[in-house]
């Protein structure tokens, strides 16, 4: 031709094509920018006072209520798997639950011995967790005490709070999480435990926690009493800022880690919370996560280990450094 040059074959189709790096699964796995690691993973796990063998949950397919026997064969194979480690959910029987989750504070209460009998099994080999909040332990179902025209009371719930921080400290806990989005709830907690002289204790603080739909099969696995909602308390869906506030405020407060949740509705805010903080960010890959994606792989409408595997990364590409979920074991295992 007139106009090319004559020293080579003629350029033909795009300069510059990406595909290239995408040709073998060993280049595809030497470019990829992220990948999660079993000891980034917190596997959340609920046990149940007086059961002798696990119940299932049916909202939740292949997660259970544990029983104290089969929950320390979940933590030992945890460790096992290298899981970065566990988040326990205690769920007391109906006879023990009142109107201000007497039981939470119980050292001998489903969570302070469940926490006891983890410490013990696997010792330092998983970071060792627990829920702090009232929810499953109130007759009512709410995240704190009641006023008498039925409002959660945000300063009484505190006190509760900080005793029930300590039961856990005592009880041998590494690392307390108070979910119930009480304003202040992180500074007394922190107060509570170094007065008490747990400085060591740390504190994974639920954020960002959003009033969300997608808590749904959670309600199953705690035996959840709650009518109504929490949105006086948990953020509105519609806020992004507000969640880069909270957890702005909690780091103030002392905070070690904080979390958002839900993940997946909520990347953007992952992403935005990342930015703006210099302590590990956490998000919870919540129980309507799980279904949802349980449920379609079981009609067959989609590839469940991939569809597992993506959404974990997803977590992660957005920002998150430590991914609670309920796949936190499988996913280890399929990464090996
Ligand atoms: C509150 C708490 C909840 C979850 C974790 N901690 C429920 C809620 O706020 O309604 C939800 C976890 C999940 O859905 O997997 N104790």
């Amino acid at each position: 031709s007139q106009s090319g040059s004559t020293d080579g074959p003629e350029v033909v189709g795009p300069l510059v094509r990406p595909r290239r790096l995408r040709t073998t699964p060993a280049m595809r796995r030497m470019v990829a920018e992220t990948a999660v690691a079993p000891h980034q993973l917190v596997l959340p796990v609920f046990v149940r006072e007086g059961l002798a063998e696990p119940r299932p949950i049916s909202s939740m397919p292949g997660v259970v209520q544990h029983s104290r026997d089969s929950l320390l064969r979940a933590v030992a194979e945890a460790a096992e798997l290298g899981l970065g480690g566990v988040m326990l959910f205690g769920v007391p029987t109906d006879e023990h639950k009142d109107a201000t989750g007497t039981q939470a504070l119980d050292p001998t209460g489903i969570l302070n011995r469940a926490i006891n009998d983890v410490v013990a099994e696997v010792g330092d080999a998983l970071v060792v967790m627990s829920d702090l909040c009232l929810d499953e332990f109130t007759d009512h179902g709410h995240c704190g005490v009641l006023t008498p025209d039925g409002r959660v009371d945000n300063d009484r719930t505190l006190e509760l709070y900080a005793a029930m921080a300590l039961a856990q400290a005592d009880a041998g806990v590494d690392m307390v999480g108070p979910s119930g989005m009480m304003d202040g709830q992180v500074r007394v907690v922190r107060d509570a435990l170094d007065h008490a002289g747990h400085t060591d204790v740390s504190v994974l603080a639920y954020s960002a926690k959003y009033a969300s739909a997608f808590f749904g099969p959670f309600r199953e696995a705690v035996g959840s009493s709650l009518e109504g909602d929490r949105r006086t308390y948990q953020q509105d869906p519609a806020n992004a800022r507000e969640g880069v506030r909270e957890a702005l405020l909690d780091v103030e407060q002392g905070a070690d880690v904080v979390m958002v949740k839900p993940a997946l509705a909520y990347l953007d805010v992952v992403r935005r919370v990342r930015d703006a903080v210099d302590v590990p960010v956490a998000a919870y890959n919540i129980s309507g996560e799980y279904a949802m994606v349980e449920a379609a792989a079981a009609h067959g409408w989609i590839d469940r280990e991939a569809a597992i595997l993506e959404t974990l990364t997803s977590i992660h590409r957005a920002g998150a450094d430590v991914i609670l979920t309920y796949w936190a074991a499988e996913a280890a295992r399929l990464r090996r």
